[in-house]
C-alpha cells in the first residue's frame, strides 16, 4: 500500500544521543545535560531561522543544518560554562559526522527495498554531511534518494519540507509513510498529509497537541510489522 517510506536521519536512522558519552569523556558529568542541550539548541535555532522568514525563496537567515550544528554547540558549551577547545569542537564535530546508524537501521532499509518499496531520507542535514552519514554506515545502496531541505532553504517543520518528497517521487500523500523518532517531526508529517510512524524507543509520550500517530513503536524493525 505504501509505495514510499521516508525517513528522518538524526534520531531515528543515527544515533545522535550516542553523543553523550563522548561528551561525557570531555566534561565529566555533564556529558548527559550537555547532549540534549546540545540537540534541543540545534533545533531550536532551524525554527528560529525558519519562521523568522518563511518566504518561498527560503529563509535569509538560512543556515546549512552543519553549521547550526556548530553554532549550537558552541551556545551550549557557553550557557554550560564548559570549556570547549578547538580540539574538543572538532572531536565532537567528527563525531557528528559519522554518527552510528541504530543496529536496525540498514536490515530495515534492506528489507523494505526487497519489498519493492522506495526508500528515502528525508532530513533538516546538508547533503554533504547526510552523504558522508550514510556512507559511513553503509546505506547508500538502500536508499533510492537522500532529500535534503537545503535547495529550499526552509527547515522543517515547514510545510515545503515535507512536500520535497512528492517533487522527488511520482507519488501522492496517501502513499508515503514518514518514519521519525523526533515526535514534532512525526507530527507535523502527519498534518502535511503523510501517515507517520512514531519511533519510540524511550517511552517517551507523544505530542499534546494532536492526534496520535498513525504507528508507533520501540524500534526501526516495528516498521516492518505494518508493511
Ligand atoms: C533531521 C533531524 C531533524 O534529520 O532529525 O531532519
Amino acid at each position: 500500500m505504501y509505495k514510499l517510506i521516508a525517513f528522518d536521519a538524526y534520531g531515528t536512522l543515527f544515533d545522535v544521543y550516542s553523543m553523550g558519552e563522548l561528551a561525557e569523556e570531555l566534561f565529566p558529568g555533564n556529558g548527559q545535560t550537555f547532549a540534549l542541550m546540545w540537540r534541543d539548541r540545534q533545533i531550536e535555532y532551524t525554527r528560529l531561522v525558519t519562521m523568522s522568514d518563511p518566504s518561498s525563496g527560503g529563509s535569509k537567515y538560512y543556515l546549512p543544518f552543519w553549521e547550526l550544528t556548530v553554532r549550537s554547540l558552541r551556545y551550549v558549551c557557553k550557557r554550560m560554562h564548559l570549556n570547549l577547545t578547538p580540539d574538543y569542537e572538532k572531536r565532537l564535530m567528527d563525531q557528528y559526522a559519522k554518527l552510528t546508524g541504530f543496529k536496525d537501521s540498514l536490515s530495515v532499509l534492506k528489507a523494505i527495498k526487497a519489498k519493492g518499496i522506495s526508500t528515502a531520507i528525508l532530513s533538516n542535514g546538508s547533503r554533504e554531511m547526510l552523504a558522508t552519514v550514510v556512507d559511513s554506515n553503509g546505506l547508500t545502496n538502500y536508499l533510492d534518494r537522500v532529500v535534503t531541505v537545503e535547495d529550499i532553504r526552509l527547515f522543517k517543520t515547514a510545510p515545503q519540507a515535507y512536500e520535497l518528497l512528492l517533487k522527488a517521487f511520482p507519488v501522492t500523500k496517501e502513499e508515503v509513510l514518514f518514519v521519525s523518532s523526533n515526535a514534532w517531526d512525526a507530527l507535523a508529517a502527519k498534518w502535511f498529509g503523510f501517515d507517520v510512524f512514531w519511533v519510540n524507543r524511550l517511552e517517551h509520550p507523544f505530542e499534546e497537541i494532536s492526534e496520535l500517530p498513525n504507528y508507533e513503536g520501540n524500534s526501526l524493525s516495528k516498521v516492518l510489522e505494518i508493511i
